[in-house]
């Protein structure tokens, strides 16, 4: 049997296939199931409803078939620890694939494949893939239930972690299920970790296969993923579904789906701020979204961490919401001192995966205190000392918990409407060249500084960490379409919000000295540099042209009571000529990879910000 569409059912499937599916359930969902169930063929086909029963009799299976380890609910109640297959750790961009009809739909940041040559090869994979599983029917909302800005999908997957984690990071079961009905649109997602239990072999803890494919087919907004069970390979509502479709979606309907956090504050004056902020991934979101500022008078709240889907509302302004229900972050580096918030939010109700273990069954990363304990067992399972010579957490290691069990939690964090936002801030992890904070001189100088964010890669995807990569709006991986069409998308958002558009700034945490240490203390005291932006907001500071923006006068940001030298200052906002010609020369020869789909002001913003630079040379 060979796919044609989602949305189209095969002709040898009855809905019967289907399993026992809620009365209610749309007959185009039930005859899509159906479908899946006939190439996959499950041994049961389960519909998920949301509940906390049906959580508790998963996460039950779970403990007994050993892919999760239940944690000592002295220390942490109702938690679990996965440990992943060492082979499936992170996404796996290489595999991650955008089949539109044209290559040129796709771009050059992309792995284009023609959909009529994928769906030969899904067919093939995907056929009887999940023999003597059980398939889960997971129906999700990516927003506020019946909030005018939220989406729907269907996910069908083979993996009970899937589900629970799924139930965590979206408005997930029954509720969202009876919001479909024949008119609604709602995108599917078929997963598989690729590991049929064929001919009584027994499972493993955590099945998978070597060979992966993450597919998305923009055109019928479907997706398709095979052979992971980790984060944003297989949890497809969020990096498949809430960016890489949504953002082909926001393209064709007006508005913007982006790696953005979500932040509100409330300065001194009780006057309340919405930010939306993107970083490329494990570069600082759930850090800055979870901020504790070291601002007296300040109350900052979060609104998310992760994903911002922005949309012009009636009154002409930009607003957003967060799409997501839960936090999918990074582990090591969270600690009390960094990011006491998400300590606070990790009480219990958290799957941990890849994490270490202590031997009183709660869990343990670097970072979560300066000392390891003694007698850790490390995320593979093996015993672990400091001398082993290697992290006992794995660096992409994971926690997955409810967004409502923050105790930062914005109380309009689920306003349907979403939140306005007064500014954007885009960021990036570079040792080098770009100062802690400067403002873009207009929307379009605020889009080339997003189109020419580059970050030094993590491990939360595969590849060479500290590498220097592109990482445009932070969205390089994500991105569903072509980059150069979006940058004009963007353009296009700003002359719709016209003079109301937000105010753009671009931030850099990582800046390093010549001793290789962070200039700048960061967490906390990024406040500090918040506290700036929002000044500029509400025209409160005053500000100095550079060839690279707008930055604060002498003075101007607050650095008092920390260990922030005149000297850590100005190499914080050093403009170093030739290193941003080399910079900009290496600009334009990405830019020029996009041909005439180049949108023409990026390289008028190009050309002036060389003079400028020139100009800054001769005074
Ligand atoms: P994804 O979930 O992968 O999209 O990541 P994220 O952008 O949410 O990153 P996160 O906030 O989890 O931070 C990743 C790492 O960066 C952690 O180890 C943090 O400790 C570290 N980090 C965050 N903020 C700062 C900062 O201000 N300064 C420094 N030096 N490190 C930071
Ligand atoms: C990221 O890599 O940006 C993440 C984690 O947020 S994942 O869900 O795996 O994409
Ligand atoms: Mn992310």
């Amino acid at each position: 049997m060979t796919i044609t569409s989602a949305r189209l059912t095969n002709s040898s499937s009855t809905p019967d296939a289907a399993g026992t599916a809620p009365k209610n359930a749309d007959p185009h969902i039930v005859a899509w199931v159906a479908s899946i169930a006939s190439l996959t063929t499950p041994d049961a086909v389960v519909w998920c409803d949301g509940s906390l029963a049906e959580n508790d009799r998963l996460t039950r299976m779970m403990v007994d078939s050993g892919t999760l380890l239940r944690l000592n609910a002295e220390h942490r109640p109702n938690s679990f620890l996965a440990r992943s297959d060492p082979s499936d750790v992170a996404r796996v961009e290489a595999r991650t694939f955008i089949c539109s009809e044209s290559e040129d739909a796709a771009g050059p940041t992309n792995n284009w494949r023609e959909p009529a040559e994928m769906r030969g090869t899904l067919s093939t994979l995907f056929a009887g893939s999940m023999r003597g599983r059980t398939m889960y029917v997971v129906p999700f909302s990516m927003g506020p239930l019946g909030s005018p800005l939220a989406k729907l999908g269907v996910q069908v997957t083979d993996s009970p972690y899937v589900v629970v984690s799924t139930r965590i990071m979206t408005r997930m079961g029954a509720d969202a299920l009876s919001l479909i009905g024949p008119d609604t649109e709602w995108v599917p997602a078929v997963h598989s970790v690729g590991a049929p239990l064929v001919n009584g072999a027994k499972d493993v803890p955590w099945p998978c296969n070597e060979t992966k494919y993450i597919s998305h087919f923009p055109e019928t907004r479907e997706i398709w993923s095979y052979g992971s069970a980790y984060g944003g390979n297989a949890l497809l509502a969020k990096k498949s579904f809430a960016l890489r479709i949504a953002s082909v979606l926001a393209r064709d309907e007006g508005w913007l789906a982006e790696h953005m956090l979500i932040l509100k504050i409330t300065n001194t004056r009780g006057k309340v701020f919405h930010i939306a902020a993107a970083f490329p991934s494990a570069c600082g979101k759930t850090n800055l979204a979870m901020l504790r500022p070291s601002i007296p008078g300040w109350k900052v709240e979060t609104i998310g961490d992760d994903i911002a889907w922005l949309r012009p509302g009636p009154d002409g302004r930009l607003r957003a919401i967060n799409p997501e229900a839960g936090f999918f972050g990074v582990a090591p580096g969270t600690g009390r001192s960094t990011n006491a918030t998400a300590i606070d939010t990790l009480w219990g109700n958290t799957i941990f995966t890849n994490v270490a273990l202590r031997e009183d069954g709660d869990v343990w990363w670097e970072g979560l205190s300066e000392k390891a304990p003694d007698n850790l067992t490390d995320w593979q399972g093996n015993a672990w000392s400091s001398t082993s010579g290697s992290t006992a957490a794995h660096p992409n290691s994971r926690f997955t918990v409810a967004a409502a069990q923050c105790p930062a939690i914005a109380d309009d964090w689920q306003d349907p409407e979403g939140v306005v936002i007064d500014a954007i801030i885009f960021g990036g992890r570079r040792a080098t060249n770009v100062p802690l904070v400067t403002e873009a001189r207009g929307w379009e100088h605020g889009v080339f500084v997003g189109a020419t964010v580059s970050s030094e890669r993590t491990a939360a995807a595969e590849g060479t960490v500290g590498e220097l990569r592109r990482d445009p709006f932070a969205m390089m991986p994500f991105c569903g379409y072509n980059m150069a069409d979006y940058w004009s998308h963007w353009l296009e958002i700003g002359e719709t919000l016209g003079t109301q558009a937000p105010k753009i700034f671009q931030v850099n945490w990582f800046r390093k000295g010549a001793d290789g240490s962070f200039l700048w203390p960061g967490f906390a005291e990024n406040s500090r540099v918040l506290e700036w932006i929002l000044d500029r907001v509400d025209g409160r500071a005053a500000a100095l042209d550079t060839p690279l923006g707008w930055k604060p006068v002498d003075g101007g940001l607050n650095v008092d009571g920390i260990n922030v030298t005149h000297r850590d200052l100005t190499q914080l906002f050093d403009v170093d000529p030739d290193a941003w010609f080399a910079e900009l020369d290496a600009t334009e020869q990405f830019f020029a990879t996009f041909g005439d789909r180049l949108p023409a002001s990026l390289t008028a913003q190009l050309t002036d910000i060389r003079r400028r630079l020139k100009l800054s040379i001769e005074n």
